[in-house]
C-alpha cells in the first residue's frame, strides 16, 4: 500500500484506540494516536511546572516539547526528551488536565502540524482523536466517526480502569472531560462525508471487522 490515510474520531470510551490499534495491525497500516501527544504536551507542563492558566506559557512549552512517539501499532512508546512516559501520560493526573492543554490554541496548532508531518512521514497510516476527519487530515481517503452510546462507554472505561471506579469517577473521566474537549473541536457530529460507526452494540472484534472492511474497500479503489 503505498499512500492511504484512515482518519477516525470519537468521544472518550468510544473504542477508538483499540479499534485503530487492531485495524492498523490486520491492514498493515501505522498507527498514529493524537490523544497521546496531547498527554505527552500536559506531562511536559506539569513537568517544568508551568502554570496550566497560563495559556503564553502553556503554549511556549508547547514550542519546545522535546517528543517522540512511535506510529507502530506493535510497539507503542511515547518519550519526552530521555523520559519514557508511555505509561505515565495514561495517569488520572494527566486525564485530569489534558483538557486545559488540548483547548490551548496555540499548543493544539502545534500539535496538529506535528500530527500532519507524522501522518504525511507515514503514507498508509490509521490516526485517530477528535479532530483528525474535520482538520488534521480532511482529506482522508477513509473518515470515521467512532461514537458509542454514554452507558457503553462509561461501562468500557470503568473495565479499563479494573473495576475500582465509582460511577460518579467515572462520570467525570468520561462525560465531563468530553464536554471540555467539546470546546476545542466538534467530535459528537459527523463532518460531511464522514461515516458513522455506532459501535455500542458491537463487540471490539466487529467493530475493528467494520473498519478494516472501510479500510479495504477503500484500496481496492486506489
Ligand atoms: O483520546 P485521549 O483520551 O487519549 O485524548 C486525550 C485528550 O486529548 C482528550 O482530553 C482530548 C484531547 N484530544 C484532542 O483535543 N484532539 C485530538 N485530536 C486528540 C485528543
Amino acid at each position: 500500500m503505498s499512500r492511504l490515510i484512515v482518519a477516525v474520531d470519537g468521544p472518550s470510551g468510544s473504542g477508538k484506540s483499540s479499534v485503530c490499534r487492531a485495524a492498523a495491525k490486520t491492514v498493515g497500516a501505522a498507527y498514529l494516536d493524537t490523544g497521546a501527544m496531547y498527554r505527552a504536551a500536559t506531562w511536559y507542563c506539569l513537568d517544568q511546572d508551568v502554570d496550566l492558566d497560563d495559556e503564553d506559557a502553556v503554549a511556549l512549552a508547547v514550542e519546545s516539547l522535546p517528543l517522540c512517539i512511535s506510529t507502530d501499532p506493535d510497539h507503542q512508546v511515547i518519550t519526552v526528551g530521555e523520559t519514557d512516559v508511555t505509561a505515565e501520560i495514561r495517569e488520572a493526573r494527566i486525564s485530569e488536565k489534558v483538557s486545559e492543554v488540548a483547548t490551548n490554541r496555540r499548543a493544539r496548532s502545534l500539535l496538529i502540524a506535528a500530527q500532519r508531518q507524522l501522518i504525511d512521514d507515514a503514507g498508509f497510516v490509521v490516526a485517530e482523536g477528535r479532530d483528525i476527519t474535520s482538520v488534521v487530515a480532511p482529506d482522508a481517503q477513509v473518515r470515521v466517526l467512532l461514537t458509542a452510546s454514554a452507558e457503553a462507554r462509561l461501562r468500557r472505561r470503568g473495565l479499563q480502569m479494573g473495576g475500582t471506579q465509582s460511577e460518579q469517577d467515572l462520570k467525570v473521566q468520561v462525560l465531563e472531560r468530553d464536554k471540555k474537549d467539546s470546546a476545542a473541536s466538534n467530535f459528537t457530529e459527523a463532518a460531511d462525508g464522514v461515516a458513522v460507526l455506532d459501535s455500542s452494540d458491537l463487540t471490539l472484534e466487529e467493530t475493528v471487522e467494520a473498519l478494516v472492511g472501510r479500510i479495504q474497500g477503500a484500496a481496492s479503489h486506489d
